[in-house]
């Protein structure tokens, strides 16, 4: 069977056509993942403006869709299901897709699912992988979220841990721009740091050892938190008299620094960011007693994130599961995977299906 996947929860109009192969250990393949970044328009900004965001959706959903299926070499006809992101993302971005999906499901005599934007992510890593040893500790790291999933069986995602405030793709986001480095920040920032010092700054790690008031299901100890480490990247940059008031609002102005000054703080910061990251993951693996770890989100793009994990990986001997880059950041066709998963379990939309901004797992 083709799903035809669509993904508009952030700045990325995507559509894709994903088919089941019948192997059960790699059940998808891809037949075409159209992504149309809308990047440009907001680096501008310095930042995503929602409004500007499901305008250029609606400019761009109908190509891409044609697109995807051109590219699938498929037409409407021959689809089996529509699948698209419900949530969670931006409300004005999201009901784009949820529109469209909805009208043109109907149009077609298609049925829909409804898939959440991080199940999504978390079934890149059966895209790219196959099926991953179970259970399976799952790091979700985006612009939007950072969070640990327990996955115990296929399509069933327990949520272990969040970040308390900023996401690590937001933190990236957050320092790029107080460095002058444009948007987004990561792949900046990565690039960088190459280059640089990963110890010539000195910046906190952040543990939490207490219960989070607002999730006190969850334990704590595997919880994230970034703001006080961009703050002391702030407070850094300050104290060197390199920035006067408060430039931190970042109007893409490049702090006077030297190449390599820029380079070591791209690289400390990035340090304690991957550390926190790879060292939560494989303590919930190890309490877990998780049979394999995966990364997923855009944050997982990152060239250190990637050869840490697979170094620990090897190490620890846990294997370890990444998307390929073009599946780690947003793409239609992990929503067209996560579609499958969810319509082989005989779950589909009912007809009054509306976007939710912030809908849970
Ligand atoms: O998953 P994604 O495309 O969108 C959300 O759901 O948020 O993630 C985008 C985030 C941005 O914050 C971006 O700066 C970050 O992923 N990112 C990276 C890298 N590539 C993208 N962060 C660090 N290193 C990278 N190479
Ligand atoms: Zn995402």
């Amino acid at each position: 069977m083709l799903m035809l996947g669509i993904e508009t929860s952030c700045d990325e109009t995507s559509a894709a056509v994903v088919e089941e192969t019948g192997d059960a250990a790699r059940p998808w393949a891809i037949r075409s993942n159209v992504i149309a970044s809308q990047a440009a328009i907001h680096r501008e900004w310095g930042g995503v403006v929602p409004e500007l965001a499901s305008r250029q959706h609606i400019r761009d959903i109908c190509g891409v869709v044609e697109r995807a299926l051109r590219e699938g070499d498929t037409t409407w006809r021959a689809l089996g299901a529509m699948a698209v992101t419900q949530g969670p993302g931006l409300v004005g971005s999201l009901l784009v897709g949820v529109s469209f999906a909805k009208a043109a499901a109907a149009a077609a005599g298609l049925p829909l699912v409804a898939v959440h934007h991080l199940a999504g992510h978390i079934e890149s890593l059966v895209l790219q992988n196959g099926e991953l040893p179970l259970p399976s500790v799952v790091l979700v790291v985006s612009g939007g979220h950072t969070s640990l999933y327990l996955v115990d069986r296929p399509g069933r995602y327990h949520l272990l841990s969040r970040t308390r405030d900023d996401a690590a793709g937001e933190a990236y986001d957050k320092v790029a721009k107080l460095l002058g480095l444009g948007y987004p920040g990561g792949p900046v920032v990565d690039r960088l740091a190459r280059d640089g010092n990963d110890r010539a700054i000195p910046l906190p790690t952040t543990r939490l050892t207490h219960a989070d008031r607002n999730a006190p299901d969850l334990k704590g100890d595997l919880d994230f938190s970034f703001s006080g480490l961009k703050t002391a990247v702030l407070r850094y940059v300050r104290g060197t008299g390199a920035l006067s008031g408060d430039a931190s609002d970042g109007k893409g102005s490049r702090p006077p620094f030297s190449e390599q000054q820029i380079a070591d703080i791209c690289a400390s910061f990035q340090r304690i960011v991957v550390t926190t990251l790879v060292d939560r993951a494989f303590d919930a693996a190890r309490r877990c007693d998780a049979k394999s770890i995966g990364v997923a989100g855009g944050v997982s793009a990152n060239s250190r994130l990637r050869a840490e994990l697979q170094m620990r990986g090897a190490r620890r001997e846990v294997p370890t599961f990444l998307p390929s880059l073009q599946l780690a950041t947003d793409n239609a066709a992990m929503i067209a995977a996560a579609g499958l998963r969810k319509f082989r379990a005989g779950v589909t939309a009912p007809s009054d299906l509306n976007a939710d901004a912030a809908l849970a797992i």
